[in-house]
């Protein structure tokens, strides 16, 4: 019952030298922005509003950490791949993202979120390649599975499934979410319940 317990905001991030000493074991959620990376760690852990979310893509800026009953952090990232930022400040979110996904000895999986309407873009593969280069286990996670009809669902996922399973880092199995709707929620959950329990 990980997902049950208290989740709470604990710190956020601009630049490495603010990241948290790392005590407890970490699960991040990357991807592109406004792919719903806020509104799928909101959706998890029970909580509308403990990440910021919103329309406009480039909504979270920052590291943003929360402690899951004492046991666990849930690190929500800034998007990449958002350009309608300075380009001072898409260049230190990268920077940032880049630094954490390397070089964090905590991180004990990273959710690559995609949508579900649209699939793998470039970026997302070019993630996923820095994860298997730093051997950092991922799973790709379909997100807004309420929007496309089910035949083009059924596309994408098998489309994306076949192109993560070429990547060394990947877990096998693809998650298949919706925040609004709920569905694949509880199975993320004992996903992550699982693996925090090896
Ligand atoms: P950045 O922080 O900007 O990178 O975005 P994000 O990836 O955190 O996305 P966020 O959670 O802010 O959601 C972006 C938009 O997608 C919001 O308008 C959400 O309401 C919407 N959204 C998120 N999840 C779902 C979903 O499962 N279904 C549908 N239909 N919309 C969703
Ligand atoms: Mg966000």
């Amino acid at each position: 019952m990980l997902f049950a317990q208290a989740c709470d905001f604990v710190t956020a991030a601009m630049e490495a030298s603010q990241l948290p000493a790392a005590t407890l074991p970490e699960i991040a959620f990357a991807g592109r922005s406004n792919v719903g990376k806020s509104s799928l760690v909101n959706a998890l852990t029970g909580r509308k509003t403990l990440a910021r979310t919103s329309n406009t893509p480039g909504r979270t800026q920052q590291i943003n950490f929360f402690d899951l009953g004492g046991r666990l952090l849930l690190v929500d990232l800034p998007g990449y791949g958002y350009a309608r930022a300075a380009k001072r400040d898409i260049e230190r979110w990268n920077r940032l993202i880049h630094d954490y996904l390397r070089g964090r000895q905590a991180l004990r999986r990273v959710l690559v979120l995609v949508d579900a309407r649209h699939g793998l873009k470039p970026a997302d593969e070019a993630v996923m390649t820095e994860l298997d280069e730093a051997a950092v286990s991922f799973q790709v996670v379909l997100t807004k599975a309420d929007k496309p009809a089910a035949p083009e669902l059924e596309k994408v996922a098998a489309k994306v499934a076949q192109a993560a399973a070429r990547h060394p880092a990947a877990h096998p199995e693809l998650a298949i979410t919706s925040a609004r709707e709920g569905s694949g929620l509880s199975e993320l959950r004992a996903a992550l319940a699982h693996l925090l329990a090896t």
